[in-house]
């Protein structure tokens, strides 16, 4: 690991989940170097200012919540995506800061989640082989073999989509669409209209009541601007990494590196070889960045890996993303969260709670079912309880559509109703509803933890 570190020094290690059988390499490599001159999509001092904001969760005193699309798409690209989307995570945020008395950190899996490791290279149809479908910036879903062809136009393609993506981002976070009246108000009308409304009825009026106090005092989105906007960041998994490195400029501030593709970039669960190229890329580029942590993971792996990533303990630097299953958590992250509180490693811990819970119903649909994505959330924030470490974010797939991806929730989305509106380019996704639920949910849970642990300290 000591070995000099470039952004083309990964191409000496063993890489997977990279395609390379791009039929013209000549024009990858020529689409690579004309990236390299493109404006950067992020700038290097946000995403230092989203480090300092992870450090604030690292130390126990904020929540990350990231979440978005499995895979963005081409064809699934438009303003009231990127809206809605953008709309739930401020609802989200909304709830869980209210309930777990700490500002939320708001980062969107958008704005460049393109490329996907898939566990299968290949797909058989009818007697056809052809290359797995791998993301829109790689190849096409369509099952023929122009379509799944990698065709290095896409990184092009990909690149305008995240810039035009963020822009809008931009400029709903800073423009006004973020209210904090309007969000609540928003967030209202679910309350109304959900079959477990009454549940939930409980803490929006409570954050109605502390918004009236707020405005009678005069604090209001017209007289204090901070009110009317939002701090929010992107990001993605870094698998393609000849775009991330294409991507990767000197910060002219400070002399360091960025992969300005996106504010956070993290490590997938099937990359995270040590002596592997996905490690080698990361370590070198001053992003906060993500690991995936899976159930296979052992104590000893995780630390090196945290040796490699983040050898100066820097709070903010490094986020863990824990994705076992339901059936998973609560026997393999007790020893990985013991192994970093014991060598007091200045981590984030947070869940990915989807990609442990995925199934394949009866009529062939992959779905995940909302209790137990609920119940890994649950586990998560009691394993941290019993190991003196911060629960300090979630991961979600989720989107602002009304899409019947997976199963449950309040209106007990059943497996026949999984066909009406199966959009998703990749994984299964919450949809807006059980998203909004599961943050009430995880309100519930959060704010019994709090009281629990106040009253301890009390006695
Ligand atoms: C993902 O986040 O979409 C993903 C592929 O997750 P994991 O690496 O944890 O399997
Ligand atoms: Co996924």
């Amino acid at each position: 690991m000591s070995d000099r570190w470039t952004p083309a020094s990964w191409r000496q290690k063993p890489a997977r989940h990279i395609p390379s059988d791009y039929p013209d390499p000549a024009a990858l490599a020529e689409t690579e170097t004309r990236m390299r001159a493109l404006p950067p999509l992020v700038f290097a001092g946000e995403a230092r200012q989203l480090k300092q904001r992870l450090a604030t969760v690292a130390a126990g005193q904020a929540f990350l919540l990231q979440g978005g699309d499995c895979a963005e798409s081409f064809k699934e690209f438009h303003a009231d995506n990127i809206r809605d989307t953008f709309r739930l995570l401020l609802q989200m945020a909304v709830v869980l800061t209210f309930a777990g008395g700490k500002p939320v950190v708001k980062v969107g899996r958008i704005a460049g989640q393109f490329a996907k490791p898939r566990s299968e290279p290949i797909e058989t149809i009818d007697g056809v082989t052809l290359p797995s479908y791998r993301g829109d910036n790689i190849n096409g879903q369509d099952f023929d073999p122009v379509s799944r062809a990698p065709d290095p136009n896409r990184l092009m393609q990909a690149y305008s989509q995240s810039a035009s993506t963020l822009n809008l981002l931009r400029a709903f976070a800073g423009g006004g669409y973020a209210d904090l009246y309007n969000v609540h108000r928003w967030t209202l009308g679910f309350v109304e209209g959900s079959p477990q409304g009454a549940r939930y009825r409980e803490l929006a009026d409570k954050i109605s009541e502390t918004l009236d106090f707020m405005a009678a005092i005069g604090l209001t989105p017209e007289r204090q601007p901070d009110l009317r906007q939002v701090e929010f960041y992107t990001s993605h998994e870094a698998l393609l990494l000849g775009y991330e490195e294409a991507m990767t400029r000197v910060d002219s501030t400070s002399g360091d590196w960025y992969d300005t593709s996106a504010h956070m970039l993290w490590i997938g669960e099937r990359t995270r070889q040590l002596d592997g190229a996905h490690i080698e890329f990361m370590r070198g580029v001053r992003n906060p960045i993500g690991v995936k942590c899976g159930p296979t993971m052992e104590p000893d792996d995780l630390l090196r890996l945290i040796e490699a990533l983040n050898p100066a303990n820097e709070p903010g630097r490094l986020t863990l993303i824990g994705r076992f299953g339901a059936d998973k958590v609560r026997d393999r992250l007790p020893a990985l969260m013991a192994a970093t509180v014991r060598a007091g490693q200045n981590v984030v811990w947070s869940i990915d709670p989807m990609h442990g819970n995925t199934l394949k119903a009866a009529n062939g649909y992959k779905t995940r079912p909302f209790d137990r994505i609920l119940s890994e959330v649950k586990g998560f924030i009691e394993v941290a309880g019993a190991e003196g470490a911060h629960p300090g974010g979630v991961h979600l797939e989720m989107t602002g559509q009304n899409v019947t991806e997976c199963l449950g929730g309040a209106r007990a989305l059943s497996e026949a109703d999984l066909s009406d509106r199966y959009h998703t380019h990749c994984d299964p996704r919450l949809n807006a509803d059980q998203a909004l639920e599961l943050a009430f949910l995880i309100a519930e849970k959060l704010k019994a933890t709090r009281t629990g642990a106040d009253l301890l300290r009390a006695g």
